[in-house]
């Protein structure tokens, strides 16, 4: 049997090594040690199983930057169909009361949704608008830093053929993006409007990106591209308090887009 006097020699011993323990202060008596990495950013993406929604969560989190929250009405649905790798958060924007938990601590809000139905229930009246609105007033429950809203060209217009077949066979729906918009630029959280044009799928990143503002203009865009800009205004400070309409153009350099942001002018309330 070991001798006691040993054994605490030991245990001396072993305290020592490692050099990582947390040392007290002499005066605080508080324990120092190595430090945790930093906490990153919440951000909170809703509409994420959407066609827009889940390249902004799968490039979010190839970035490594933020830390992806990815609402969804079924969220088992979502992890089979999508990924497991995300987190998958319940909420449903017609329902208020499903988004207080999902947005608690986050630090930004990219909402992409998009009405499922012309009318009724999930028609534009109550996701473009009401389902909006609804995010805006928890996000500044919340305190979220910025609220960047997916909208659609054609929501800032008057008139136009384009906008007036948008509406008639979508419900109203620039209308009631419309109505989104100015909640949201009227809440008092610091936000971004992208209105993108005609969105199709396909490959991002190969053509230039023209950004316009007072939606007079018309054009399309992939939905890897719209995703890229949008998450692009997350840390763009001259991109706060600005709506403007993003298409194609390929006269422009591929990222010549990134120094668009500083010619943007501030909306007018
Ligand atoms: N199509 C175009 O050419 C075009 C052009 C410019 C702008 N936009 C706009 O760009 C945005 C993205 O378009 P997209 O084509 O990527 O959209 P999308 O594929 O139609 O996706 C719509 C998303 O909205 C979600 N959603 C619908 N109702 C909801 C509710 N009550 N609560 C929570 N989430 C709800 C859907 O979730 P579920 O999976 O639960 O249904 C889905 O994730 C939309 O606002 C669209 O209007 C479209």
């Amino acid at each position: 049997m070991r001798s006691p006097v040993v054994v605490l020699a030991v245990l001396v011993a072993l305290s020592c090594v490692g050099g990582t323990a947390p040392a007290q202060h002499e005066l605080t008596g508080e324990l120092s040690g190595p430090k945790a990495p930093p906490a990153r950013a919440i951000v909170v993406v809703a509409g994420a199983t959407g066609r827009t929604g889940r390249l902004v969560i799968a490039q979010l989190q190839a970035g490594g930057r933020y830390e992806v929250r990815a609402l969804a009405r079924d969220p088992g649905k979502a992890r089979r169909e999508i990924g497991a790798g995300y987190t998958w958060l319940a909420a449903d924007v017609t329902r208020p009361d499903t988004l207080a938990g999902p947005l608690r601590g986050a630090a930004y809000v990219i909402c992409a949704i998009g009405a499922t139905a012309r009318s009724g229930p999930n028609g534009p009246e109550f996701v473009d608008y009401g389902g909006v609105r609804n995010l805006v007033d928890s996000a500044r429950r919340a305190g979220v830093r910025r609220f960047v809203l997916v909208s659609s060209i054609g929501a800032g217009g008057e008139g136009g053929l384009t906008r007036w077949i948008l509406n008639t066979i979508g419900g109203d729906v620039l209308v009631w993006k419309a109505r989104g918009e100015r909640y949201l630029r009227a809440s008092g959280v610091p936000y971004v409007i992208v209105r993108p044009g005609g969105l199709r799928d396909g490959p991002g990143g190969r053509t230039g990106l023209r950004l316009m503002q007072g939606d007079t203009g018309f054009g399309r865009i992939t939905r890897a591209d719209a995703a890229r800009i949008v998450i692009a205004t997350l840390n763009q400070p001259a991109a706060v308090g600005r709506t403007f309409e993003v298409v194609e153009d390929e006269a422009l350099p591929v990222d010549a887009w990134r120094q668009g942001f500083t010619a943007l002018q501030a909306d007018a309330l």
